[in-house]
């Protein structure tokens, strides 16, 4: 099976809407590509729903290369992006060309996203000038948290909105193959859909872009701690998984589990000579 490439997301607008879900292990890889996702982000939102973090500022390219290669391992069809950590791009452009390199020499990605727009241009250049597809990433940008006082919608208001729509633009001249929009009006997503020719990936932004994206946990419903409003659960497997487990550690106690099915038992003339060995080591 051909594996999606950035330049082949690039030509899927207008043609069909783009699908993307995080993934951040040989599992969860496996069952994105399996579901038939075109692009699987390994997303920094790790640090959230699988490390257990209160944001995603503490997440580190070891944790990021770690996962994506694991990921890697479960799919053979999706193009998958990894998400550049937070200071592994913003303090220079040759920190981020080699930190986005080892994302495709390590890891088995094949693009990666950064967050943010006019402030990285220059790191955006010359990572797609070294080779490596760049997703943008404006809006919401969880790694600015701290900075917007919290996970706060953006583009609410008309001046904000028209320097989104001009950022976007700003991203597709760089290079980038495509934008994530998080958490912005519809208004503002369908305009800058509307005016670039690369494909805008939203979350939270609406029915009007060319795809859309959201976290595994969240579609799973196995992340509790928060739910943002532009979630949709498609499962409720945290319940199940918990009664499942509580079963299970019911069954070791009572001694219900294992049974015979479980496992191996020895081949009753192996078991007879089994025993006169022992007897004679005895
Ligand atoms: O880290 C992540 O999962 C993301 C998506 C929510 C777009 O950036």
């Amino acid at each position: 099976m051909n594996k999606i490439t950035a330049p082949d997301i690039s030509g899927l607008k207008g043609i069909k809407k783009i699908s993307m879900v995080t993934a951040y292990d040989y599992p969860s890889g496996q069952i994105a590509d399996a579901a038939g996702a075109d692009m699987i982000l390994v997303g920094d939102s790790l640090g959230m729903v699988v490390l257990g973090y209160e944001d995603t500022l503490s997440v580190t390219m070891a944790d990021m290369l770690h996962h994506t290669a694991a990921v890697s391992r479960g799919v053979s069809r999706a193009l998958i992006v990894g998400d550049m950590p937070f200071m592994s791009y913003q303090p220079s452009v040759s920190m981020a060309v080699e930190n986005a390199g080892k994302f495709l020499s390590k890891s088995g990605a094949r693009a990666v996203k950064l967050e943010g727009g006019f402030p990285f241009l220059a790191q955006i250049r010359a990572i797609v000038d070294s080779g490596v597809p760049v997703q943008g990433h404006i809006g919401l940008t969880p790694q600015h948290v701290a900075r917007f006082g919290g996970f706060k919608a953006q583009g609410k208001n008309a001046r904000s909105a028209a320097a989104l729509v001009d950022e976007a633009k700003a991203l597709e001249e760089a290079g980038c193959f495509s934008i994530v929009l998080e958490a912005v009006p519809d208004e503002v997503a369908a305009e800058i859909t509307a005016e670039i020719s690369i494909p805008t990936i939203g979350i939270g932004a609406g029915p009007n872009t060319d795809g859309q994206v959201l976290v595994y946990h969240d579609i799973l419903g196995l992340f509790d701690r928060f739910v943002p409003k532009f979630v949709k659960k498609y499962a409720q497997l945290r319940g199940p998984s918990i009664e499942a487990i509580k079963q299970y550690v019911t069954e070791v106690e009572t001694g219900a589990f294992p049974s015979a099915e479980n496992f191996t038992s020895m081949d009753p003339e192996e078991l007879e000579l089994f025993k006169t060995l022992l007897h004679k080591q005895g």
